[in-house]
């Protein structure tokens, strides 16, 4: 059996999981080929799947969704009927419908989805105040991911492998979730900027930003095209670029879920067989 596991990962936490699960099939001696679709050009390659027995695929959640660009990315794809599996890392706000939404995609895109799996990872936005889910993937996460890699790919080889069970809807309609996506650039007063300040000009928010939306000259991002993924902002070496301070949001929204951020580390990671 020869797989390929795809993923995004702008800040790294998806990518934890993703070689997570590569260790664990390569110790059952699985053929995996690995495409990290997070550079902008990687996103541009025909991706060809007719070598592949079956596909895994990993996304962080953003707005309780795969990101906008990978959803997009996957309607390019034909499943032929192949069997996939899916896995996101989230920040501990909210994870659904990010598996029944993709799920839906991709059965559209002739896949068979045999299981799916969610991981805990440090918020995005911790890097503009936030605390929630410190120090995570963690290393009960990382166990997770070597029972869900074994678990898939048991439901991969058997052919009479029992259909992925229903998954949980979410309250809001597409509308709604678009709606909740576009809110976002509301609340970001100022996209990652340098704000003036010197730096090495080494390029690497350029380069590494999944939208080309990052400019290293002007030290600032074109909002039209930034998706607030904050991979410039993870991996400038010199530490000079910022957005503005999201900590008043947080607490909105721990007091909207009832809930403290000692509370939401107690998530734990969970498989959809
Ligand atoms: C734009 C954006 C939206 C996000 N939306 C959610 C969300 O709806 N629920 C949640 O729990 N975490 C959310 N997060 C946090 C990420 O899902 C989480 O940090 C993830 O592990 C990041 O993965 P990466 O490090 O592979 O990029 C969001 C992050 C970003 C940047
Ligand atoms: S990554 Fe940081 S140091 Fe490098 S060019 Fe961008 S802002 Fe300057
Ligand atoms: S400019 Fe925007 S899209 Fe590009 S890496 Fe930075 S936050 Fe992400």
């Amino acid at each position: 059996m020869k797989l390929l596991l795809a993923y995004f990962s702008a800040t790294g936490n998806t990518a934890q999981i993703a070689n997570t699960v590569k260790e664990q099939l390569t110790e059952l001696n699985v053929e995996i080929d690995e495409f990290n679709m997070t550079s902008y050009s990687d996103r541009q390659k025909n991706i060809n799947l007719d070598p592949y027995d079956a596909v895994i695929f990993g996304f962080p959640v953003y707005d309780n969704r795969a990101p906008r660009l990978a959803r997009e990315w996957l309607q390019t794809l034909n499943g032929k009927g192949k069997k996939c599996a899916t896995f996101f890392t989230y920040g501990g706000i909210r994870v659904h419908p990010s598996h029944y939404s993709t799920r839906q995609i991709l059965e559209k895109q002739n896949f068979e989805v045999v299981s799916s799996a969610e991981f805990l990872g440090a918020h995005t936005f911790n890097l503009a105040g936030w605390e929630a889910m410190e120090n995570r993937p963690a290393p009960s996460d990382f166990d997770v991911a070597r029972e869900y890699a074994l678990k898939t790919y048991k439901k991969f080889i058997n052919k009479d492998s029992r259909r992925l069970g229903e998954l949980e809807k979410g309250m809001l309609n597409e509308e709604q979730l678009d709606e909740l996506e576009n809110s976002k650039f509301k609340i970001i007063k100022q996209f990652p900027t340098r704000d003036g300040k010197e730096c090495s000009m080494c390029r690497t928010c350029e380069e590494q930003c999944p939208t080309q939306a990052m400019n290293a000259e002007e030290g600032s991002a074109n909002k039209d095209d930034c998706i607030v993924c904050l991979r410039c902002v993870a991996n400038c070496p010199d530490k000079v670029l910022k957005i503005n301070d999201l900590s008043k949001i947080f607490k909105m929204l721990l007091q909207r879920d009832n809930t403290t951020k000692e509370l939401l580390a107690k998530k734990t990671s969970k498989i959809y067989l």
